[in-house]
């Protein structure tokens, strides 16, 4: 591997932004930039806020190396707005990013690749104004119900009740009781008005890297808790990362092919983790593509590239040179 700055271009860190996974972004972003920084790249941390254009203008930033998660940090919002303006970025493109950070989107494409997906339904919250009219249980032409009128689910508890946009598990819920899910789903609107009920998925938990046209590897994460969720994700100690993950060679095989063709499906470019829950007779379910994942140095990409023998900022330069051939 070439060694040496892949560009001499002044690189924005763009990290922070609004999301509710804020705190974790400026994680990724400071060391992303001092990785930028010891490898010898022109680099500028930049909190996006609302005057970013402005910014990036003054920070005569040239290439974007995105450490946003979630919102319009990993929408595809952030990245049409680096388009317009000319700057090339790291990671995905704007349709790639809007279809992978909605899990309902996704999961359509998923399907119509022949990836398995758990069972699932998506319920949409009904306008107020409407609320009173008469029962209506069925969905719309696209298969959503709305809420309050939606039937219950047609596949065993448990269930899992997430927004159909969100990361870092953020209202993330496990349903074991049926009388629970109304006012489950009731507060899971709060983080948007499209919610996904699926079938929970007993078993492993793999999660694979993906770098272009290539799987770097896998990590089985073992929450010490109920479920990965944001505290088993952002708390040392809390789960247990295992590289490789315990699974059969067969099962390895199956799940990194698709890791990669979920990758393709939507279009992604350079990296992304392929998240996956492994269920009974070994069957794999994918849960989504993460268009920007955590990139600390202690981040599950990041993890598994090392085990492929990329160091941290091999990693970092390897993402800077996708960007740059991009553009090319
Ligand atoms: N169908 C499911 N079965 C079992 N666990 C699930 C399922 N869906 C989500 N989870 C758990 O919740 C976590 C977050 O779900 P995910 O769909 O990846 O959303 P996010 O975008 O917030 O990461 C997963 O890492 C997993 O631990
Ligand atoms: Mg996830």
């Amino acid at each position: 591997m070439k060694k040496g700055p892949v560009t001499k271009k002044r690189i924005g860190v763009l990290m922070g932004g609004l999301s509710a996974e804020r705190d974790v972004s400026i994680r990724s972003g400071l060391a992303i930039y001092q990785s930028l920084e010891e490898l010898g790249y022109n680099a500028v941390l930049v909190d996006v806020g609302k005057d970013i254009m402005a910014v990036l203008k003054k920070e005569k930033v040239k290439l974007a190396f995105l450490a946003l998660h979630g919102g319009t940090g990993e929408n595809g919002a952030i990245q049409g707005l680096l388009e317009v303006l000319g700057i090339p970025f790291t990671g995905s493109g704007i349709l790639a990013s809007a279809l992978a950070m909605d899990k309902e989107v996704s999961k359509k494409i998923f399907s119509f690749h022949g990836l398995p997906v758990a069972p699932y339904m998506v319920i949409k919250k009904g306008k107020k104004t409407k609320k009173s009219r008469t029962e209506k249980k069925e969905s719309d032409k696209s298969g959503v119900f709305q809420f309050p009128d939606y039937p219950m689910p047609s596949f065993d508890l448990p269930w899992v009740v997430k927004p159909a946009a969100e990361g870092s598990s953020i209202g993330v819920s496990i349903i074991k009781e049926a009388e629970d899910l109304h006012s489950c789903m009731e507060k899971t609107f709060s983080h948007g008005r499209r919610l996904i009920i699926e079938k929970f998925i007993d078993g492993k938990e793999v999660h694979i890297g993906v770098l272009g046209d290539k799987v770097l590897g896998g990590v089985e994460v073992r929450p010490s808790l109920e479920f990965y969720n944001y505290e088993a994700k952002y708390t040392s100690g809390m789960t247990e990362y295992i590289m490789p993950p315990e699974i059969d060679e067969e099962t390895s095989g199956i799940v990194e092919s698709m890791a990669l063709k979920a990758h393709h499906a939507l279009q992604c470019s350079g990296a992304t983790r392929v998240d996956f829950m492994i269920g009974e007779e070994n069957s794999p379910y994918i849960l989504e593509v993460n268009t920007l994942p955590g990139m600390t140095a202690t981040s599950l990409l990041p993890k598994i590239a090392k085990s492929a023998g990329l160091s941290f900022k091999d990693l970092i330069e390897e993402m800077v040179r996708f960007a740059v051939k991009e553009e090319e």
